[in-house]
């Protein structure tokens, strides 16, 4: 195993994913209080790797609220109910009798408002035999393996992205998309949440400065062009960040943690596991504007 510890942080160990991502955190129990300079390396290694995970962490609703925090201020979903008694958790939760899961789509946490989610952290606290991995993309490779020509070619581009009625996905409203559902109820966003925004389809990294792709299941098309006009270059780009070379997969266990960046990654929740059960708490955290 590879561990990175004496190379970068002082105060724990990082074994990496995969080639293009991903990084397990290692020594740290997030249920007794996180030290300042442990945070700061946490923070390090996660910017370092786009997403970081922890093993075997025994979280309770309000021990995973003071970790969030760590993070900044909590971000909520303008279409999803929270958790009875905690605001600020989404449970996402299939039962054996549910055909959907919430998630299985690529895509970057509500890049549909002005200020997207930077973070989402997610809980796994019952989890299938097997199934129910997440995949993660990094969109640094994406956007650095595009050519000089389509690079130069998107540098001033801004897409639309639409919390409901997608078009390029045949405008279903959420809703219907999520009928019969024993636990995904969305409901309709408050009024003064706009969930259609324009973003940048290149995004700087704030922290990084480093640039990538910003594209979702949630864009339908360029920014003041007609529909048909950008689909095919929409579509090609939601082709091209599948890239294997692009991508880590989670293999979730009951108490693992991850934190993953949305500025820079794009992911995808599996729905392999028919019959089974997964449960898991989410927290996302508030973002900025992209540039
Ligand atoms: C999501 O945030 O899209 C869900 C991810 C998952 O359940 O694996």
């Amino acid at each position: 195993m590879i561990k990175e510890r004496h190379t970068k942080y002082k105060t724990l160990d990082v074994t990496p994913l995969a080639g293009a991502m991903g990084g397990e955190i290692i020594g740290v129990d997030l249920s007794r209080p996180v030290k300042r300079e442990v945070f700061r390396d946490i923070h390090r290694a996660w910017l370092d790797h786009s997403m970081i995970f922890f093993r075997n962490q025994d979280l309770s609703p309000a021990g995973l609220v003071r970790f969030a925090r760590k993070w900044g201020a909590i971000h909520t979903h303008p279409f999803m109910p929270t958790m009875k008694g905690h605001p600020e958790i989404l449970e996402l939760i299939k039962n054996p009798s549910d055909k959907r899961n919430f998630g299985n789509l690529w895509h970057t946490d509500q890049s549909f408002v002005a200020k997207p989610a930077k973070a989402t952290i997610l809980h796994a606290l019952e989890t299938p035999l097997v199934g129910g991995d997440t995949m993660y993309s990094n969109m640094y490779l994406a956007y650095d393996a595009l050519s000089c020509g389509l690079k130069k070619l998107l540098a001033n581009i801004k897409v639309e992205n639409t919390g409901n009625r997608n078009r390029r996905r045949g405008g279903q409203d959420k809703r219907d998309r999520y009928k019969g559902h024993s636990h995904v109820k969305p409901v309709s966003p408050p009024p003064e949440i706009d969930t259609i925004s324009h973003h940048p389809i290149i995004r700087t990294h704030p922290e990084t400065g480093r640039k990538g792709l910003y594209i979702s299941s949630h864009t339908q098309g360029f920014a003041d062009f007609d529909f048909e006009e950008s689909l095919p270059m929409i579509e090609f780009l939601l082709e091209h960040i599948r890239r294997p070379e692009f991508t880590a997969r989670l293999r979730w266990q009951p108490g693992t943690v991850a934190v993953w960046d949305n500025r820079c990654v794009m992911h995808y929740a599996l729905n392999d596991y028919p019959g089974q059960r997964r449960c898991m708490r989410r927290i996302t955290i508030k973002g900025d504007k992209p540039r």
